[in-house]
């Protein structure tokens, strides 16, 4: 097992990642000092429920807790008010009391919900996350948790860390290629930002992680775990350094919000937005191996680095206008300056991101 710990003072908690956690839950809520006399809610989705539900449930009771669950469907739809206030009422109706926990079984939609109720409930009460993507290595560390409203992503939520994170790698070898994929484009991001050599790792060690080889994902994680959790350890409320988080973002949730959620999956939208910002770079005077070596990089972990033509420039920079990073008519973005490292540009050129889009849809080499 591999653990780190997330430093934020009062708020610091561990993440353990290895085999056969799932089943040590019971265990470690009792040494995190969760007193028995507290119901546990678990919530989970419709696709994780079924198969790891049961395993949690059974070594929760088997250490005396009273367990009660509520499984969400499956889906970004869930993030919404409506199921968020459907889980309360699970909560009020079991008799969670203030010493009580909510444990997120699932990926980031069930993280993220969970974690929102657990921050509300009675003004807030013990939050455990136990995440089952790979893309859920970077919604466990942080502490953003939110719901949906219908006219924005995200809008409804609350800094909030957890009390500590699960991750059990057996339950990754239940998911779909597609989501391993998209999820290793947040591992790679991470290497991205911040360590040149981990990135490069991650692309000599592709075909191990698409294929979820234990000891590779497990340090992939590790190190994905940890450069977010010094990002967020320096800057906890995103008032500066936390921004760097977001490469690929912007023109990823444009993609994201144009196309229609669902047709690309998350990770597979910030890739073509990490290929955009390495465009952007050298458009900006940065070697242009930056480009080379991203696409490369996110080409052998299966992802798309193109952006189809269907998809109009008009409707990306709209998009991209309401985005809540965009402020006082200047588009911000995070640009590499080489791999491992990256700048906050202010004050980008609404003409040069155009000129991206346009060149993103183009085979070849970029200029
Ligand atoms: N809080 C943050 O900092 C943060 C960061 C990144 C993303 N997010 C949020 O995370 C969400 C996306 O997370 P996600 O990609 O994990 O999506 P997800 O939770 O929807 O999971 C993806 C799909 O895989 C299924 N699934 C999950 N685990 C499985 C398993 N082990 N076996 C089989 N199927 C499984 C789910 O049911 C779902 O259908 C978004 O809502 C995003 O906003 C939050
Ligand atoms: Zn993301």
């Amino acid at each position: 097992m591999r653990s780190i710990t997330v430093s934020l003072g009062e708020r610091s908690y561990p993440i353990h990642i290895g085999s056969g956690l799932l089943r040590e839950i019971g265990g470690r809520c009792v040494e995190a000092g969760f007193p028995l006399r507290s119901p546990i809610l678990v919530v989970s989705d419709s696709e994780v429920g079924p198969r790891y539900l049961p395993m949690v449930e059974a070594s929760l009771r088997e250490r005396g807790y009273t367990v009660v669950s509520h499984v969400i469907p499956a889906g970004e739809a869930s993030k919404s008010l409506a199921v968020y206030e459907e889980v309360i009422t699970t909560a009020i109706q079991a008799g969670l009391d203030r010493s009580s926990a909510v444990l997120a079984l699932g990926g980031g939609v069930v993280g993220d919900l969970a974690g929102f109720v657990a921050a509300s409930y009675m003004r807030g009460i013990g939050f455990i996350q136990m995440p089952t993507t790979i893309l859920a290595h970077d919604s466990s560390v942080g502490g953003k948790v939110a719901v949906n409203h219908p006219l924005a992503k995200n809008m409804i939520g609350a800094f909030y860390q957890p009390a500590m994170v699960l991750y059990d790698l057996d339950t990754l070898s239940t998911l779909p290629p597609r989501q391993v994929a998209s999820g290793l484009a947040e591992v790679v991001k991470h290497g991205l930002i911040l360590d040149r050599e981990f990135a490069y790792w991650c692309r000599g060690h592709a075909s191990e992680l698409l294929a979820l080889n234990p000891e590779a994902l497990g340090f992939a994680l590790e190190r994905g775990c940890a450069i977010k959790a010094a990002v967020v350890g320096n800057d906890e409320r995103e008032h500066g350094q936390r921004a760097i988080l977001n490469l690929g973002h912007t023109i990823g949730h444009a993609i994201e919000a144009v196309g229609g959620y669902g047709v690309f999956l998350h990770g597979e939208a910030i890739a073509i937005g990490m290929a955009g910002s390495a465009l952007l770079a050298a458009k900006l005077g940065r070697d242009q191996a930056i480009y080379e070596d991203t696409v490369s990089m996110l080409s052998a972990l299966s992802l798309p680095v193109r952006l189809p033509a269907q998809y109009s420039e008009d409707e990306l920079m709209e998009a991209m206008m309401h985005d809540k990073k965009f402020k006082e008519g200047k588009m911000t973005f995070v640009v590499p300056d080489s791999i491992g490292a990256v700048s906050i540009v202010n004050e980008v050129q609404q003409s040069a991101v155009r000129e991206v889009l346009a060149q993103l849809k183009k085979e070849g080499s970029p200029w």
